[in-house]
């Protein structure tokens, strides 16, 4: 390949070379949307249009962008240390972000192991709980049971216990010995709830089946998004969690939340196991914990897992064979510090609770709109289905996601949902701008 990029970062002269993730290539090259700055709720474009983020980036920049606090710690903190050497050896921030996040995590979740992204976090939080059962003597314990439509990265593991078709089924039989929990989803009995759907808590009972068929001493760990994004906005049914943990518990299996997107206010609490007040047994975390500026994900763990792999290795061995070159990395810890220095000096888990009736309100006025078959929403995200266009599911959304973006709105869509998630620093006016734009967007649409 002989181009060459431009000197000017405003116009690449050549989409070709890069491969993008979850994109449909073709169309993107024939029409690319680039941004090239944001600040706070906008985006602004190559063309120098500023656009609206209604899903604070893609879920993680719950603090808005560019945020001068966590500009400059990253900036301070590349000029002082770039890399440090992660097995064997530490550095202070490490440490502190550990220390300053057990104190926000709900119950005696109080260890954090770091990864990069929130696929990594998935992985690592099913290889804890293998490692955790075979360590305490249980090593028949190796089935994971994950839940239709659940969504959790893109790892061999984190598609074994997800629930996407399309995200599975090119890429060979998978993890062995994984089951799936029945989604949540109905439109029947649950279409335009305003926050957690009444029917629906006995769809936890399914687990009772699994460990029927498969036997309670053969699963080590049940993994649910506690609200799921990527498939689409799917608000867990009144009771649903707490019946899952309540399983768990009677038959000894971990339950892990993957809070990738609900983590650090996202429902107007620290996290959904507050929200709900279930307490799992492991949190996967990523997103919000840095406010996107720098990759970085983590597994929260109970006291009592932690303890459990100190316990059982012999005095200097290795507890966990785990691990990544980038583990806590110290641009990632620096941004994590100082998000969350700003989340607490801003008070913005309480803002958003404190805008979660506004947004509901908001959003539920799309109810009536053409093509608009459900409204649901919780904390500060919602989901709009539309109905799919007859052959041609995501269709419909697809164009409503793209005549959005001409609007100045950055919406999110996922099969015919438009999932919404704006930072949490969000004004009111705003919320109105974004329920106008998609109001004439969907209303416009055939
Ligand atoms: C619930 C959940 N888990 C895991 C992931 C994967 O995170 P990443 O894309 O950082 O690997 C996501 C991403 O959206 C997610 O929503």
């Amino acid at each position: 390949m002989t181009d060459t990029l431009s000197t000017s970062d405003l116009s690449p002269n050549n989409l070709e070379a890069c491969w993008m993730p979850f994109t449909a290539n073709r169309p993107f090259k024939a029409n690319p949307r680039l941004f090239v700055s944001a600040k706070d709720m906008h985006y602004t474009t190559v063309e120098g249009r500023k656009i609206l983020d209604g899903i604070a980036g893609m879920w993680c920049v719950n603090a808005g962008h560019c945020r001068p606090p966590i500009v400059e710690a990253v900036q301070r903190q590349v000029a002082k240390m770039d890399y440090s050497t992660a097995f064997q050896m530490g550095h202070p921030a490490q440490f502190e972000l550990a220390s300053r996040l057990s104190a926000i995590l709900p119950g005696d979740i109080d260890h954090a192991f770091f990864c990069n992204s929130g696929s990594e976090a998935v992985d690592t939080a099913l290889k804890i709980a293998l490692a955790y059962h075979r360590v305490r003597g249980e090593g028949a314990r190796t089935r994971l049971i994950g839940r239709e439509r659940g969504y959790h990265g893109v790892g061999f593991g984190g598609i074994s216990v997800g629930g996407i078709a399309p995200n599975r089924k090119f890429f060979g039989p998978l993890l062995n010995g994984v089951d799936h929990l029945p989604h949540t989803h109905n439109l029947e009995k649950n279409a335009f709830t305003k926050g957690e759907p009444g029917w629906g808590a006995h769809l936890a009972d399914a687990l009772e089946g699994l460990v029927t068929l498969h036997d309670a001493s053969t699963i080590a760990a049940v993994i649910v998004e506690p609200v799921a994004g990527s498939t689409g906005v799917l608000i867990p049914p009144k009771g649903y969690l707490k019946r899952l943990r309540e399983i768990c518990d009677k038959h000894g299996i971990l339950l892990i939340f993957d809070e990738v997107i609900t983590g650090f206010g996202r429902l107007g609490a620290s996290f959904a196991a507050d929200y709900f007040d279930v307490l799992p047994d492991m949190i996967t975390a990523a997103k919000g914990l840095t406010n996107g500026t720098v990759p970085m994900s983590a597994v929260f763990t109970r006291k009592g897992i932690y303890d459990t792999f100190m316990d059982a290795a012999p005095e200097g061995a290795i507890e966990l064979f785990h691990g990544y070159t980038y583990s806590g990395h110290p641009l990632a810890c620096a941004a994590a510090l100082a998000t969350l220095n700003v989340y607490r000096d801003e008070d913005l888990f309480a803002r958003a609770h404190g805008l979660a009736g506004y947004w509901e309100d908001a959003v539920h006025g799309l109810r009536g709109t053409k093509n608009v078959i459900d409204v649901r929403n919780l904390g500060l995200v919602a989901g709009i289905e539309v109905a799919p266009r007859d052959g041609k599911p995501g269709a419909r959304a697809a164009d409503a996601f793209l005549k959005c973006y001409e609007k100045g709105l950055l919406v999110r869509q996922t099969g015919d949902i438009i999932a919404l998630s704006p930072p949490l620093i969000i004004e009111k006016e705003q919320i109105d701008t974004i329920v106008s734009i998609l109001g004439d967007v969907l209303s416009a649409l055939d």
